[in-house]
């Protein structure tokens, strides 16, 4: 009996000393506490890293790059007006001077539907590609990033890896070929995240595919091609880094998300704001307060604009592994429910409410209503954006930095709210409806919310100023 007790005793001890991480532990239960007991909470974090390679002028290695991965029949993604520009002519000039086989597709749409989706996925199924090269904005990473899940994974259906509770939200267990990004906005990050969006049409509003299995091989960040971003594409784009550093850093912190995963491969990629993510979301901030209106003022600024690239980078990183939360949930049916608003500078022959736009319009008001939640992150925040809050009490978080960001936008030229892209109160119970499927990213709001706070969240962002 003792033995038998000596052994138990001995087995316990074996399993606590045991490395836990995924790569040595397969006896480790994802999911218990230390005690066994079922935890609602997630008790850990994961930190993904993304690999890039940032320089100007490093668009000349791609060719080799392909070749060093023995790529014979490369698909080379971009959009119509990027096509003609010098940012997708350096990426062909190291292609051809490297011998490397490649067919474009040039058909992406900007602000990318499952329509147009689903046709670039069948220009990869009939394609047999082995490796994958996007260039463009996020428009153009995310559809290569589906067009090379698809085609790796020919059996299924579309909606079976889109977000839950919209799609199935299965994980992704296959291998996808390597994909290389170069971004040339400064920019949703999307070279460095695992996430595509899209524009549900039958939902009007967007969601998205989020995987780390999507996840570029690398990114390749060459300054010089943000010096084309005409100024309002530099502006939305530098407000999409702008809120990916805020929401992610005023995230719900990840130990209180629930629920807990049963097994690691269902810890979403979005997990809450962590002690890493925050060292890169908080860097971005303070890139983007430094140089972001002098990158959108002048174009030929190299300083300001391969700061904001760096910028999109940081807080890609901080987003990708943190997640956003209301600003972006929101922006989904800002975007969708676009009657005929077409911004400037966006050579494109459908309405469009960019991105970038769609989620700084509601900031103010959200971050307003958030900051009770995390006082002092709203504050740093404000301070971070120039505001002097040494006066300031911890219950005026919410309306310094509101005021901070209005002030900011108003300098920027931006639209005055949510009335001057053509929504009227008649419109808020479609951006609420559209709102209520974002779970993905509105659950890691810190503060929770009903339907009659995001009304009120809507009506508050329809004039800023
Ligand atoms: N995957 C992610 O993590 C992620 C994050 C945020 C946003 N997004 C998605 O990304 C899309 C928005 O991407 P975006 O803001 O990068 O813009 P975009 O890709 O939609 O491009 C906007 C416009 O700018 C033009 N353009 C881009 N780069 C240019 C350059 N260097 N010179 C001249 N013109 C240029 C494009 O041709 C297009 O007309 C949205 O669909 C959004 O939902 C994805
Ligand atoms: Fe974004």
């Amino acid at each position: 009996m003792a033995g038998r007790d000596r052994i138990a005793d001995l087995l316990r001890k074996l399993a606590r000393a045991a490395c836990r991480c995924p790569a040595h532990s397969n006896t480790f239960h994802q999911g218990g506490a230390a005690n066994g007991a079922v935890r609602s909470t997630d008790y850990a974090f994961e930190m993904a890293c993304s690999n890039i390679r940032y320089g100007e002028g490093v668009t000349r290695e791609i060719g080799m790059d392909l070749q060093n991965m023995g790529a014979r029949n490369v698909c080379l993604m971009t959009d119509q007006n990027l096509a003609r520009l010098p940012p997708v002519k350096a990426v062909l000039e190291s292609l051809l001077k490297n011998g490397v086989n490649y067919k474009m597709y040039d058909k992406v749409r900007v602000e990318p539907t499952d329509s147009s989706f689903k046709e670039a996925i069948a220009f990869a199924k009939n394609n047999s590609f082995d490796a994958f090269v996007a260039v463009g904005g996020g428009s153009v990473i995310d559809t290569c990033k589906a067009a090379n899940l698809y085609a790796c994974h020919p059996e299924a259906d579309f909606l079976d890896f889109v977000n839950a509770p919209i799609g199935k939200g299965k994980p992704i267990t296959g291998v996808l070929k390597p994909l290389m990004a170069v971004p040339t906005t400064a920019g949703t990050g999307s070279e460095t995240t695992g996430v595509a969006i899209f524009d549900f049409e039958e939902l009007k509003a967007k969601t998205g595919i989020a995987s780390r299995a999507i996840k570029p091989t690398l990114g390749i960040v060459d300054p010089l091609h943000t010096l084309h971003m005409p100024e309002r594409v530099a502006a939305n784009s530098g407000f999409d880094v702008l809120c990916h550093a805020l929401e992610s850093y005023t995230a719900l912190p990840y130990n209180l998300r629930s629920p807990c995963p049963p097994n690691p491969v269902n810890r979403p990629a979005y997990q809450g704001s962590n002690p890493i993510s925050d060292v890169w979301s908080r860097h971005a901030l303070q890139v983007v307060a430094k140089y972001m209106k002098r990158a959108v003022r002048d174009p030929e600024d190299m300083e300001a604009r391969s700061s904001m690239h760096l910028a999109s980078v940081f807080a890609g990183i901080g987003f990708g592994n943190a997640g956003v939360h209301l600003c972006h949930g929101m922006s989904y049916p800002i975007s969708g429910n676009v009657k005929t608003y077409r911004a400037k500078d966006y050579n494109v022959d459908h309405p469009v409410v960019p991105h970038g736009l769609s989620v700084v319009l509601t900031s103010p008001a959200v971050f307003n209503f958030t900051a009770p939640m995390c006082p002092e992150r709203h504050l740093e925040a404000a301070q971070i954006l120039g505001a002097d809050v040494s006066q300031v009490k911890r219950a005026d978080a919410g309306p310094l930095l509101a005021d901070t960001l209005r002030d900011f936008l108003y300098e920027l030229q931006v639209e005055d709210g949510l009335g001057a892209v053509g929504y009227g109160a008649d419109d808020i119970p479609a951006l609420v409806r559209g709102t209520l499927p974002q779970e993905r990213v509105t659950k890691l709001s810190p503060r929770e919310h009903s339907e009659e706070d995001l009304s009120r969240l809507f009506e508050a962002s329809m004039k800023l100023y």
